[in-house]
């Protein structure tokens, strides 16, 4: 293969730039002519590429955002779209394809790979790690990084005057930032989507907390149950401290990755290319168990994230 394209597309996660720089050294090592594309599917439909050399990556393993910029196409689901986007990877002899995003980018990879027969690697790039063939997505360490800095100041006032912090943090339908912030931060409760939570239990274990000596109280809810206002209004009629709402909101997609993200970054982009070197596409990079994995992206996309039931008792029982 002598010239693959890549884009970054959905969300933007910290680590994006650090995957960047991994797709197109690693291109160059194989010498291969790589293209950035502009803005995701819809600057693959609208012909924004780019060619990349060593230098276009450099200075960038730590910065936030995509230096690509991205969007959410939802073009790229109908079959003019997908012919568009094709059409541009033909126009400039393209014949490989690394697409960093989510859930939904993945399945327009799929596509590509399934109906159009353009070999299509996958990088796990969202802040949500709600993709259940890989233990991490890049972005999530960094992100639930920055809700931890925001909490801990958070505990600070809320501890002087004895109230409790209702936290949004994001995650769309996946729990996991608000699980690995809440037992990271020390929070006393978390409100994820894959349980159904009971506001008198809430109030029970504030309730408890208080009468073993706590001044404060910090819940961290997930945007996939309700938002913080919403939460924190609810609370607030059934209990006599003080509740205040904070929602993290974007802060927590921006910002240098962390060291775990830049390595993951590093790895991901480095397999991805080696597999598109090796004839291989339609797969997808990962992480399991500590080692960089690859599987068919149709499996992957077809597997039902599962939430980890026992880290979420960890914080029960060591939280209060
Ligand atoms: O998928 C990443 C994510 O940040 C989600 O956690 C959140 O629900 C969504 O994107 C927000 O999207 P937008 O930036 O388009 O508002």
């Amino acid at each position: 293969m002598k010239r693959i394209g890549l884009l970054t597309s959905g969300g933007d996660a910290p680590g994006m730039n650090a995957a960047i720089r991994a797709v197109v050294r690693s291109g160059l090592y194989f010498g291969m002519e790589v293209f950035g594309i502009e803005r995701g599917y819809s600057g693959l439909m609208e012909d924004n590429v780019v060619p990349m050399e060593m230098r276009s990556v450099s200075n960038i393993v730590q910065c936030g955002g995509t230096k690509l910029r991205t969007a959410r196409c939802l073009e790229m689901l109908t079959k003019e779209g997908q012919k568009q986007a094709v059409a541009t990877l033909e126009k400039h002899g393209i014949e490989g394809l690394v697409v960093i995003g989510g859930d939904g980018s993945f399945r327009g990879a799929k596509v590509l790979s399934e109906e159009y027969g353009v070999p299509t690697i996958g990088i796990p790039g969202t802040i949500d790690n709600d993709l259940e063939y890989t233990d991490y997505t890049l972005g999530f360490d960094t992100a639930v990084n920055t809700c931890l800095d925001i909490i801990n100041k958070l505990r600070d006032t809320m501890t002087s005057h004895e109230r409790v912090s209702v936290v949004e943090v994001m995650g769309r339908h996946c729990g996991d930032i608000a699980l690995y912030s809440g037992i990271a931060s020390g929070a006393e409760i978390i409100v994820v989507p894959e349980i159904a939570f009971d506001m008198d239990e809430i109030v029970m274990r504030i309730n408890r907390s208080r009468a073993n000596g706590k001044h404060s109280n910090i819940i961290v809810v997930a945007e996939g149950v309700m938002d913080a206002e919403q939460f924190a209004r609810q609370l607030q009629s059934v209990t006599k401290h003080s509740v205040r709402p904070t929602c993290i909101g974007h802060v927590q997609r921006g910002g240098s990755p962390s060291m775990a993200d830049r390595m993951l970054a590093a790895q991901f982009g480095n397999k991805a290319v080696r597999l598109l070197n090796d004839g291989l596409g339609n797969r997808v990079v990962g992480i399991r168990n500590n080692k960089i994995i690859d599987m068919d992206i149709i499996e992957a996309v077809s597997m039902k994230k599962t939430f980890n039931y026992e880290l979420y008792e960890t914080l029960q029982m060591i939280s209060m």
